[in-house]
């Protein structure tokens, strides 16, 4: 049902009205995409998803106000577009964030396993992230989408499917990933994530933002494996961490050239969408970096956010 109170609340970036909205979106989203047989009120479901639609295109859209400055210059074409694109990985918001060294070489077992709920929860599934985004895209993207998905598959094989690596993590851990135990940014971050691939609008969006996480994820992840390593956690309960610092590599290089080549081509009004969305999955990082690090309470500084 419309909740014109916990809409409203959807351009709110900060605080606890933001706070309250994104545990209500996260709630909502939990059972989203759930898989379902027919039950209840129709009507009623159709206004629900009418409702939950409104709000978070009201939160995407406040959000894309926000990174505004950092997408004022957006090349269109091809070449220009890639070069802008992959300078992200350096100069994005919250690249080398300070975080990650500190959590390679001090971070407790206990630090480590707060820093793994918060990421967990925020990880609204890549899979499945790509498989909404692919549909009706062009023949060369969509290959590549298939491709990257198929590992997140394991390429048939169970033991290597993504998704379940990180739940033998979090198992490992003893992890409680329920949304009142993370914080508000870490939910806005998956959020943002269902958001872009759930909505046509931001078909393009979403592109970007997946192909942001396949080009920066590797040098977190390089940290983070050293910092299990160093607390002990066996290999197999690292492979998570172990896989993406190298796979994704080569994900974001078939990425770049596969998937945002071709559509930039194709129309160079997509470069517009494609940036915004990886910028606003990097900013959203970003906050997340920045409040964990005050949850641990690191003097440390935060890196210059440029794009
Ligand atoms: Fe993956
Ligand atoms: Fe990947």
């Amino acid at each position: 049902m419309r909740d014109p109170d916990w809409i409203d609340l959807a351009p709110t970036l900060n605080g606890e009205a933001f706070e309250r909205f994104q545990r209500e979106l996260c709630r909502r989203n939990g059972v989203r995409l759930e898989p379902l047989t027919p039950s209840g009120d129709w009507r009623e479901d159709v206004q629900e998803r009418a409702a939950l639609a409104e709000a978070e295109i009201a939160y995407v859209e406040s959000a894309r106000a926000a990174i505004a400055p950092f997408v004022a210059d957006i090349p269109s074409d091809a070449d220009a577009f890639l070069a802008w694109y992959e300078r992200l990985a350096e100069k994005g918001p919250g690249q080398n964030d300070p975080l990650f060294p500190w959590l390679e070489r001090f971070a407790s077992f206990e630090d480590m396993k707060w820093f793994l709920e918060q990421e967990v929860s925020g990880e609204a599934g890549f899979d499945d992230l790509v498989a909404l985004t692919q549909i009706k895209m062009p023949q060369t993207p969509k290959l590549e989408m298939a491709r990257n998905y198929w590992d997140e598959m394991g390429r048939g094989n169970a033991q290597g499917m993504h998704g379940p690596m990180l739940t033998r993590l979090a198992a490992f851990f003893g992890i409680d990933a329920r949304p009142e135990r993370v914080c508000p940014e870490s939910l806005a971050l998956g959020n943002m994530m269902v958001a872009l691939a759930s909505n046509r609008r931001y078909a393009f969006h979403s592109i970007g933002a997946l192909g942001a996480i396949e080009m920066t994820a590797p040098g977190r992840a390089i940290h983070v494996e050293r910092g299990l390593r160093r607390l002990k956690v066996p290999g197999t309960q690292r492979q998570y961490f172990s896989l993406h610092a190298i796979l994704d590599v080569k994900h974001s290089e078939a990425w770049n050239r596969e998937v945002l080549r071709p559509l930039v081509e194709e129309d160079p009004r997509r470069a517009q969408a494609i940036g915004e969305g990886a910028v606003l999955r990097l900013w959203h990082g970003a906050r997340c970096f920045e409040r964990y690090r005050r949850h641990f309470r690191l003097q440390m500084e935060s890196p210059r956010e440029a794009a």
